[in-house]
């Protein structure tokens, strides 16, 4: 009987884009996925330590499946983490697997259910590093997807365990790159999100780099250039997460040259405060950031930013994070991810004192909060009477008739009474409403049809798209 396989995924776009590809590797090993854990014979966490509350999800997560009568896999960057410790801890578990092994899964798990013990492997690649591409195939392609470019991560923010969990930085070859986004566009997709821990580090290990060349300058701006000269029927091109100590001027020339560049950049700053940036290591100061925004908007006026930020770091008084709140407005994020920090193990800010109070980081949240949702409201509200572009990702919600998709600006518009309208479709749409988070929008005219090899999440209907 074929066995049924489950995959729960926690954090960041790189773990979605894992499991996707864990996914691809268990279908051709002939497992089911289904989406629930009920019923499942093999379960899959693949995991997130990057604050403390994403890996108790892991711990409470395989509690609930300890009586399971279940194939248990830990994968991710927990996996990475504690190896060993996680099986002597949660006996239950029957195989660790970090994302470097992920390739391995198969042989792991058909040994499992054979009987063997249980299994840690997590060894970083980094001789000669696999990178896991999507396997193109009809009706298996979204109308988005992600392409990984680099891996691992060289810089040594004082607050993070990512360097730790994924190793030092490995980079695809650029070739292989455009091979993936060029079967991808062929096979339907619209949009290509380019993916690494600091993605705009990228070097090319088959192109030399220059020898007049800052040796710290990286090939990504290169990377885009050859992506759209090469896949020229590619509608968006986005990248997630830059470092902005690698936004450099031949990234904004990038941003005025390439029309395939969505009108978005997500830039993690993580504090106003330059002395709070220095303790972070971040290796750029408030005056950097902000002028090399400020250029990129230049070349793209367009542009709307979204970022992360820190609040009660180690050491950060009010006054520091009052600057952080100057930034935001500053600046004027669209969309902003706000955390509370979290002490990670094997990460250097663990040797300062963690010394601002649950409570006040709490009340400092909430204050960033109050600021950027300020913002989304007021980018949203000015969106209403204007036409946007529209890439279609699928209905609102299971079932429902509203379809919905994103803007080249990454703003969210809901459609409604566009049952007939599939993932994949490029359409423009005149916003009419503004919600809290997105915008509701009247479907106007159809730029590029879906391809009819793209996965549709909801069942292929075949009528005329009735306007809303
Ligand atoms: N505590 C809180 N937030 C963190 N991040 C990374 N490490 C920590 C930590 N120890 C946040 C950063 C990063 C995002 C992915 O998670 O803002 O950009």
């Amino acid at each position: 009987m074929t066995k049924r396989l489950a995959l729960v995924t926690f954090g960041c776009q790189m773990n979605v884009h894992d499991s996707q590809r864990i996914e691809e590797l268990m279908l051709a090993a002939g497992y089911e996925i289904i989406a629930d854990v009920e019923g499942a014979d093999v379960v899959i966490l693949n995991t997130c330590s990057v604050r403390e509350k994403a890996e108790q999800k892991l711990r409470s997560e395989a509690g609930r499946l300890k009586k399971a009568d279940v194939i248990l896999v830990v994968a991710g960057c927990v996996a990475q983490q504690e190896g060993e410790r996680l099986i002597k801890s949660m006996p239950y578990i029957d195989i660790v697997v970090g994302p470097d092994n992920l390739a391995e899964l198969p042989a792991l798990v058909r040994d499992a259910e054979l009987g063997a013990t249980p299994a840690v492997r997590t060894v970083f690649d980094v001789e000669d590093p696999r990178f896991l591409t999507n396997q193109v195939r009809e009706g298996g392609v979204g109308a988005s997807a992600y392409v990984t470019v680099m891996k691992g991560c060289n810089e040594r923010c004082s607050f993070c365990i990512v360097p730790h969990t994924r190793g030092p930085e490995r980079y695809r070859s650029a070739r292989d790159i455009v091979h993936e986004v060029r079967a991808l566009v062929d096979g339907g997709a619209r949009e290509v999100v380019l993916l690494g821990q600091t993605v705009n580090s990228f070097m090319d290990p088959e192109t030399p780099a220059e020898i007049d060349r800052d040796p710290d300058e990286s090939q990504f701006p290169a990377l885009l250039r050859r992506i759209a000269e090469e896949a020229p029927a590619l509608d968006r091109l986005r990248y997630t997460s830059p470092h902005p100590r690698h936004l450099t001027a031949s990234l904004v020339r990038a941003h005025a040259d390439l029309a395939v560049l969505a009108d978005h950049v997500h830039m993690p700053v993580q504090s106003g405060s330059d002395r709070m940036l220095k303790r972070m290591i971040r290796r750029y100061t408030r005056e950097e950031y902000v002028s090399r925004v400020d250029a990129l908007r230049t070349a793209r006026p367009s542009l709307t930013m979204s970022t992360d930020i820190i609040v009660g770091f180690p050491g950060e008084t009010a006054a520091d994070f009052e600057l952080t709140l100057s930034l935001v407005r500053e600046v004027g994020f669209s969309a902003l991810y706000g955390f509370k920090y979290s002490p990670r193990p094997f990460t250097p800010a663990l040797r300062l004192e963690d010394d601002v109070s649950n409570e006040e980081k709490q009340t400092r949240l909430l204050a960033l909060f109050e600021v950027s949702d300020a913002l989304t409201r007021a980018n949203l509200a000015s969106m209403v009477g204007t036409r946007v572009e529209v890439l279609i990702e699928g209905p609102s919600r299971p079932g429902a008739s509203t379809r919905v998709g994103r803007t080249r600006r990454n703003e969210i518009v809901h459609l409604p009474g566009t049952v007939g309208l599939d993932a994949g479709a490029v359409v423009v749409a005149e916003v009419a409403r503004a919600n809290k988070h997105s915008v509701e929008g009247r479907l106007e005219s159809i730029k590029l049809p879906a391809s009819a090899k793209v996965m549709q999440t909801h069942r292929r209907v075949a009528l005329p798209v009735v306007q809303a």
